[in-house]
């Protein structure tokens, strides 16, 4: 991977696709690359390549697409934050071969997609994505879109970070000063649904961990989407300290300082 918080910066989500479909051998590239993902819960993570016009594929936020990869796990303990880590390790991998995508965990015809997926009772299919070369120019439903969630903004450091527990705001000053700046940055600028950003993060010493912040409406009766936007900062988090040459542990070990209402524990990074 290259210089892996650039590719963080670079990325933005694609919705206007320029009509031509993907080289087949970049696809074969992403399938690879798909099948001998893991993630750190050890869940494997069914990915499906789906030509759009072969089986009826469409999203009325997207355009000019010609191809989806869809995304299914077992609904088991952890589904959704192993789900999140391991469709951001593929999407990022996309953007890196200069591909464009865009997480579609509402806005498509959801069964039409599962029924393509081959989807089993005992699985979920929470989100899926188009991938293709962006057109030159976003349609103006994009660029709509992209206002009405605010997708070029970001809640700031000391919003989302914390140092030792729930009461003391992280900066960016901090961060800099204990080298954690884009370790927690490439998590900032991580997709989220609806850019709500759930993600929250107390730094204690060597650890980092990782909180869900939950708004109202994002959980269906078989999985959180919001702990997926979990899974995804985790990858992000991780991916960066490794550029760094560090050796991020993940670990599930509930601190035991005080967590506000509405704040759930899901895992820690020890590095
Ligand atoms: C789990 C998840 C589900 C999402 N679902 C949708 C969706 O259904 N439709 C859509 O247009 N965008 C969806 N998005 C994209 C977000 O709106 C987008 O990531 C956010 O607004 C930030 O913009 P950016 O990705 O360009 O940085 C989803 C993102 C995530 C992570």
């Amino acid at each position: 991977m290259g210089n892996f918080i650039d590719l963080v910066k670079t990325r933005r989500s694609v919705r206007s696709f320029d009509g031509n479909g993907i080289e087949p051998q970049l696809l074969n590239e992403l399938k690879s690359y798909a099948e001998e993902s893991t993630n750190p819960y050890d869940i494997k993570v069914r990915f499906e390549f789906l030509d759009a016009a072969a089986n009826g594929l469409s999203s009325p936020v997207i355009t000019g697409e010609k191809n989806y990869v869809s995304a299914v796990v077992s609904k088991v303990d952890h589904a959704e934050e192993a789900y999140g880590y391991s469709f951001q390790k593929l999407l990022m991998k996309a953007h890196e071969l200069g591909l464009g995508t865009v997480w579609l965990g509402g806005t498509m015809p959801r069964e039409k997609f599962e029924k393509a997926s081959d989807l089993k009772n005992d699985e979920i299919m929470p989100c899926v994505s188009p991938l293709g070369v962006a057109a030159k120019k976003m349609s103006i439903k994009e660029s709509l879109m992209r206002k009405g969630v605010k997708a070029d903004s970001r809640m700031k450091f000391e919003e989302l970070f914390f140092v030792g527990d729930f009461s003391k705001p992280l900066d960016e000053r901090y961060a800099n000063e204990n080298g954690l700046f884009d370790d927690l940055e490439a998590v900032r600028l991580a997709p989220s649904a609806v850019n709500k950003q759930p993600w929250r993060i107390v730094v204690d010493g060597k650890k980092a961990h990782f909180f869900e912040k939950h708004d109202k409406g994002y959980l269906t009766p078989s999985y959180d989407l919001q702990k997926i936007d979990v899974g995804i900062a985790l990858y992000n988090f991780e991916v960066q300290m490794l550029e760094e040459c560090r050796t991020p542990v993940l670990s599930v070990e509930k601190p035991s300082f005080k967590v506000p209402e509405g704040i759930d524990y899901i895992a820690t990074y020890t590095f």
